[in-house]
């Protein structure tokens, strides 16, 4: 059995990991909050920090994974602008330090990037394209890929585009603060002119399986099968949860005034990935009726 460290285990993308990989593999939950907020079989959980180089030698050297899934990063897209710095220590560096001592033992690292690499003038992408983020966040993701190039460990790149779902106290993802906005009959403001696939993140789990499985290598674009704007997905959130379309009302990218300059036609074509390794994300229709059942048995 293969044995997997997985960071990042609080966050959206890291919860989904953990209830799929737990399935096939013996894992090693890890993320940066003293406990994690989901329960865990045998309380496997560790804490820790990816950006400390020798708390993550101590911990690979313990563990001996076979492979890691690097799930943690620094993901608020504006706040990236405001603390640069700090962005780069934990995008960047922190990747440096696992991609180091993955090929000092040999480890085959996965690693999750970002649409947000591309500049949104032609999306959706394909892994042929060249890369040119507009803003921060962007631009570190894509050093972290670089930094994986450059170092030469065995791995992978998983590149997604706009995560949602739901999981225990993880921060409002789009369709979360869509859905919270709705149920409250409180009016909400969707931009029309952002156009990408979202991602269900239980579906990237899934794919980063079949990526462990088959000890796939190189880059991959993983994310929904369908592409639109904002609004439309916001419509679909209202229909399949009967909830008032009449409170949601365009607006456009440039009004709302974003610290970070957002790509417009962004996404990514996925054909790589279904080809090669057999991912096949759901419908948005099917994500969304899927998370209803999964917000019911939450409640
Ligand atoms: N969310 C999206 O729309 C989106 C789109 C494209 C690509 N991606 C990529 O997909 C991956 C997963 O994203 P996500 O949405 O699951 O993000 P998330 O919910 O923000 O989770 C990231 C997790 O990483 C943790 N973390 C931050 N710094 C850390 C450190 N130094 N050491 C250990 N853990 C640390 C965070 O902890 P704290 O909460 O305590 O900071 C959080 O639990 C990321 O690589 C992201 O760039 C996401």
């Amino acid at each position: 059995m293969k044995k997997v460290l997985i960071t990042g285990t609080n966050g959206l993308l890291g919860q989904a990991l953990v209830n799929e990989l737990e399935k096939k593999y013996q894992i090693l939950p890890t993320g940066q909050e003293e406990k994690s907020p989901i329960p865990m079989n045998n309380d496997i959980y560790e804490c820790f920090d990816i950006t400390n180089f020798s708390q993550c030698k101590n911990l690979i050297n313990e563990f001996a994974p076979d492979v890691i899934v690097n799930a943690a990063s620094y993901t608020n897209v504006d706040d990236c602008e405001r603390n640069k710095e700090f962005c780069w220590q934990v995008n960047v560096k922190g990747v440096e330090n696992l991609a180091q001592l993955a090929r000092r033992y040999d480890i085959h690292l996965l690693h999750y990037s970002t649409d947000y690499v591309f500049d949104g003038k032609n999306g959706p992408y394909d892994e042929n394209e060249k890369p040119l983020p507009l803003g921060y966040y962007g631009k570190s993701k894509l050093a972290s890929e670089n930094v994986l190039r450059q170092i030469g460990c065995p791995f992978t790149i998983i590149r997604t585009c706009v995560l949602y779902g739901t999981g225990r106290e993880v921060k409002k993802n789009f369709f979360l603060w869509s859905l919270e906005n709705l149920r409250e009959g409180s009016p909400i403001k969707v931009v029309t002119d952002q156009y990408n696939n979202p991602t269900l993140a239980e579906d990237l789990a899934s794919g980063s399986m079949l990526v462990i499985d088959q000890a796939a290598v190189g880059l991959y674009h993983m994310a929904g099968n369908e592409y639109l704007n904002r609004f439309d997905f916001v419509k679909n959130v209202a229909t399949v949860f009967s909830l008032n379309e009449k409170l949601i009302s365009p607006v456009e990218t440039r009004e709302l005034g974003q610290l970070a300059e957002r790509p417009l036609y962004g996404g990514l074509k996925i054909e790589h990935a279904s080809d090669h390794l057999g991912y096949n994300p759901r419908s948005v229709n099917e994500a969304l009726i899927y998370l209803k059942w999964k917000l019911r048995d939450n409640e």
